[in-house]
Formats: structure tokens, sequence, C-alpha cells
């Protein structure tokens, strides 16, 4: 079993790099924000507040494969709420087993899995033989998102966005449990000046050794 450990701030081209690079090698891809979204999701609508851990552990262990396909997920709500639950041990405790089971037998009889998230190559795939730690500037961040909202037809604010990613990296970086950070023997990918094709090929040079040799 092949895992490609993907970690990194929001809207630092994570996403894109982990589905391009499990398509590459025909593995399995699992976005492990969606866990968190869905779960900061489930408690919202329940009229929950996300920082009240037993309502949020609830909602961890009451999830459903199906919820992780609600469009909503995409949506700043979700992302708030989910960096939220986050931050609570019980929440993270109760969506480990899962993300360690895709990565240990991946769908469909894949011979290898990439997740992406926050503490993939620290916490829940230590071992992983590639780690990527996938970043960007917060202003070239909060521009490739404005941008992503106008086209998707949502009315959004440069400033807000800016302000809005700040306020997640901070949570995320100073929480105490499982705070994202890169791995010790993880490869720092910076996307600033790279267009989405040139992001791949540079991710593709960093993992194609650890990947090629996880195989032999
Ligand atoms: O990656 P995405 O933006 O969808 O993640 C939403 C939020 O979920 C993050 O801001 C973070 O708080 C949390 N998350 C996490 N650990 C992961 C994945 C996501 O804490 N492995």
């Amino acid at each position: 079993m092949t895992i490609i450990a993907i970690d990194g701030p929001a809207a630092s081209g994570k996403g894109t790099l982990a589905r391009r690079l499990a398509a590459h090698y025909g593995f399995a891809y699992l976005d492990t924000g969606k866990l968190y979204r869905a779960v900061g999701l489930r408690v919202l609508r329940a009229g929950g507040d996300p920082e009240d851990e037993e309502a949020a552990e609830d909602a961890a262990r009451a999830l459903e494969p199906i919820e992780l396909d609600d469009p909503a997920l995409a949506g700043d709500e979700a992302a708030g709420a989910a960096s939220r639950v986050a931050a609570l041990p019980a929440v993270r405790a109760a969506l480990t087993a899962f993300q360690r089971g895709f990565a240990a037998s991946p769908p469909e009889g894949a011979e290898g899995a990439v997740l992406d998230g926050r503490d993939i190559g620290t916490v829940i795939c230590p071992d992983a033989p590639a780690k990527l730690f996938v970043t960007a500037d917060v202003e070239v961040r909060a521009d490739r998102r404005h941008k992503e909202l106008l086209n998707r037809g949502v009315a959004s604010i440069y400033a807000r966005v800016l302000a809005d990613l700040k306020e997640r990296d901070a949570r995320d970086a100073d929480r105490e449990t499982a705070p994202m950070r890169p791995a010790d023997d993880a490869h720092i990918l910076d996307t600033s000046a790279l267009d989405p094709d040139a992001a791949f090929e540079a991710a593709l040079d960093l993992v194609e050794p650890a990947v090629q040799a996880s195989r032999d």
C-alpha cells in the first residue's frame, strides 16, 4: 500500500494536487476536510454550537458517507464550523479510524491512497512514504479563493476572504490537538508563483522517488 499524505492551509492548491496525483497513480483519494465540514454542518443544522464538544462528537460518530456529497460542504459556513469542531480532541479521535481505514484498504482495491488535510503526515499516516506540505502566501490564497467564488457566481469581497483565511489559519495552526504543521519528513511545496500544471509537475518530482520505492 502506497500512501501519499498532503497537508497545508486552505486554498494552497493541495486539493487539486491531491486529486491529480491520485488520478496519475490510479490511487484512491480522500479529502479529509470534508469530514470536518460535514461534522460542522451537522451541528449547525441541529441548531447546536460547533464548539460544544459533546454535540460535535455525537455528530462525528453519527456521520453517514452520503453526507460527504452535500454541495453545502463547499461553502464558507461549513468551513468556519469545520475549523471549530476540528479543534476538539473528541471529534478528531472519532474521525481517526475512518481515515486510517481508508489509507490501509482504499476502496475498489486501489494500490494506494492520497489523503489531504492538516494532520495527515503528522498524526493520521505518520509512516506515509511520501509527504507534501503545500503552501502559498496568504494573499495569493485569498486571491485564488476570491476568484473561484466569483466564477461560481458567489458574491465575494477580497478583504473578507483574506480575513477569513487568516482567522482559519490561526485556529488550525494554534490548536493544541493535531495542529497544522509540516511533518519533519515532509517536502514543502510553495505554490505562490506556480500555475496548476507547474504545481503538479513540482509535486510529482517530489513524490515520485518515494512512490517508486514503496512499490518495489
Ligand atoms: O481542507 P478544508 O478547508 O476543507 O478543511 C476545513 C477545516 O477542517 C480546516 O480549516 C481544518 O480546521 C479542518 N481540518 C482538520 N484536519 C484535517 C482536515 C481539515 O483539522 N485533516
